[in-house]
Parts: structure tokens; C-alpha cells; sequence
């Protein structure tokens, strides 16, 4: 199978999925459990159901199938792990975080449905992801264990040693003297944990072994930190109209980024050497990594 046909694959199964267990509701006041509120359920999949490349979901599909796990036991953990990774994106745009207009080439969840209503959607996503993610490893209970390590991997990448630690020294060092240590700390955390944690749960949900962990978690690093270091320079030298949110935000907060504190050229750099080392950090599993490699690639050349 061609590369893009993979890609659109796997992307299919993660909107049809979050489809699925998110879907529209027209009840404004519900009467009975079990329904989201329409304003609430309206604001969720405002920013959930509106694109993104849908990297993390779609690395976590693929790592199941490289490794022998079953697709079909993988797709409400993918979908789940979208849903935080937007919840983060709300919270990350909100007015006292980056205070962003644009994202996903929209206006940013808080400028249409209020502050509120945005801390309730990242809060509902959130909640809402976890829920699922149980419901799912309740249907199989030949897998629970699986499950269950996968689930927490998510649940510790994403958390307060993961995600959030990064959001939070993130924050707490705009307009501080650079620090490389505290740089490193902010990109692992608010990045690169995130882009580790699909690979991880995907191991967890095939059952794979100890060196492909390790493999997987050299590689998830690797992209994270690539991954963040080019969202930085797409801030400074990308396309606004590509990249579906507003640029040069990061000068204006005095955020630290790879290009402030060590310039274009070392960023650019640095970026290249970590998306070889991903690469590299693969190969020992042969021909059974063309997709991830060439997701990868693919990652490597992206303009938004
Ligand atoms: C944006 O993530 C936040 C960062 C970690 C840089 P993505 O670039 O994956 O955003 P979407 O999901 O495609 O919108
Ligand atoms: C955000 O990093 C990482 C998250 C955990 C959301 P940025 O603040 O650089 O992401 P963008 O540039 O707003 O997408
Ligand atoms: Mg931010
Ligand atoms: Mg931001
Ligand atoms: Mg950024």
C-alpha cells in the first residue's frame, strides 16, 4: 500500500471513531443521563472535528499494526489520545496561557464559545477521553492488562510529570534569561511526551517486548523534540495561512524557543540531526517501519 493511502486510512479510522463516541446532540437541556449538553457537546468538537494533522492518533494506529496488535482494539485509545491532545490545544490558546486567536485554521475555541466555555470543552475532552479509554479496555478482558498499561502511559505522558509540567515551565519562563537545561525540560514535557505516548500504549495493546519499548521511546523522543523545534521555527519563518494559526506569537510573549536562544541556523540544525536519529532509532525493525518511517519523513518536510 502507498503511503498516502495508509495515512488516509488510519486518519478515517480516528475521525470515524471520535465521530462515533462524541456525536451531535440537540438536546439543549438534557432530561435524561448519558447526554452531553448541546452548547458543551457544540464547543468539544468545534476544535475536535476541525482537522489537525492527527499525528499522535495515527502513530499510535500505526505502531498497533507494526507490532502485531489489533487495529480494532486501538482505535477508542487513538481517538482518546486526539481528544487530549486538543483539550491541550484549548487550554494552550486560552487567554492566560498564549492567548491565540487561530488554531486549526479557525478562530480558537474561546473567541466563539467564551473563556468558559473553552476551560469546559478542554475539561469535557479531557474527562471524556479517560472514559473512554476505560469503557474500551472493559471490552476486552482477554487484553486487560494491555489496556490498562496503555492507559496509564497515556495517562502519565499527558499528566503532571508529562504534558502539563511543560505547559507550566513553559509559561513560568517567558521573558526569563535562556536556559538549554530548561528548554530541554519544556519541549520533553510539553511535546515530546505526548508524541511518546501513542507508541508506548500501542507497545502496551500488542504486547510488545522490552527493546521494541525502548526503540519506540528513542523514537518518540527523537520526533518530539524535532517536532517541537520546527513548531518553532514555523513561527518564525512559516506561512500563517499553512500552518492555520497566527505567527511570530512567540517573540511577542517572550517565549523560550529553540531559535531564540541559539538562532535559526543551530535550530535547523538540531532539528535534522533528531529526525535522523529517528529514523535510525527504527530500523532495527526492517521493512515492518515503512509507514512510521515515511511518516516521518513526511513530518520532517511539513509546512503547517
Ligand atoms: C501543535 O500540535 C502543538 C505542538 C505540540 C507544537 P500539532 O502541530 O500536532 O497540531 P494539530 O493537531 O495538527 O492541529
Ligand atoms: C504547545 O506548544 C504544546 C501543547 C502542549 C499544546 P505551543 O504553544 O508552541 O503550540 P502552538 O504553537 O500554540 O501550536
Ligand atoms: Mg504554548
Ligand atoms: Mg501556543
Ligand atoms: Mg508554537
Amino acid at each position: 500500500m502507498v503511503y498516502q493511502e495508509q495515512y488516509s486510512r488510519y486518519v478515517g479510522m480516528v475521525e470515524e471513531t471520535m465521530e462515533k463516541i462524541l456525536p451531535q446532540t440537540e438536546a439543549v437541556c438534557p432530561k435524561d443521563g448519558g447526554v452531553i449538553p448541546q452548547y458543551l457537546c457544540e464547543t468539544m468538537r468545534y476544535s475536535l472535528l476541525a482537522g489537525g494533522k492527527r499525528v499522535r492518533p495515527v502513530l499510535l494506529l500505526a505502531a498497533c499494526e507494526m507490532l502485531g496488535g489489533e487495529l480494532e482494539q486501538a482505535k477508542v485509545p487513538a481517538a482518546a489520545l486526539e481528544m487530549i491532545h486538543t483539550y491541550s490545544l484549548i487550554h494552550d490558546d486560552l487567554p492566560g496561557m498564549d492567548d491565540d486567536d487561530y488554531r486549526r485554521g479557525r478562530p480558537t475555541n474561546h473567541k466563539v464559545y467564551g473563556v468558559g466555555h473553552a476551560i469546559l470543552a478542554g475539561d469535557g475532552l479531557l474527562n471524556f477521553a479517560y472514559e473512554s479509554l476505560l469503557g474500551n479496555a472493559a471490552a476486552y478482558p482477554d487484553n486487560l492488562q494491555g489496556h490498562v498499561l496503555a492507559a496509564k502511559a497515556i495517562a502519565n505522558r499527558a499528566g503532571v510529570t508529562g504534558m502539563i509540567a511543560g505547559q507550566s515551565l513553559d509559561l513560568l519562563s517567558e521573558h526569563m534569561e535562556p536556559d538549554a537545561d530548561r528548554l530541554a525540560y519544556i519541549h520533553t514535557h510539553k511535546t515530546a511526551d505526548l508524541l511518546t505516548a501513542p507508541l508506548l500504549a500501542a507497545a502496551y495493546l500488542a504486547g510488545a517486548d522490552e527493546e521494541a519499548i525502548e526503540r519506540l521511546k528513542r523514537f518518540g523522543w527523537c520526533v518530539g523534540i524535532a517536532f517541537q523545534i520546527d513548531d518553532d521555527l514555523l513561527d518564525v519563518e512559516g506561512d500563517a495561512a499553512l500552518l492555520g494559526k497566527q505567527t511570530g506569537m512567540d517573540a511577542q510573549r517572550g517565549k523560550m524557543t529553540w531559535p531564540a536562544l541559539f538562532g535559526i541556523e543551530a535550530a535547523k540544525e538540531r532539528s535534522a540531526r533528531l529526525w535522523d536519529e529517528a529514523e535510525e532509532s527504527i530500523s532495527a525493525f526492517g521493512e515492518r517501519a515503512w509507514f512510521m518511517r515515511e511518516f516521518a519523513r513526511q513530518l520532517r518536510a511539513r509546512k503547517s
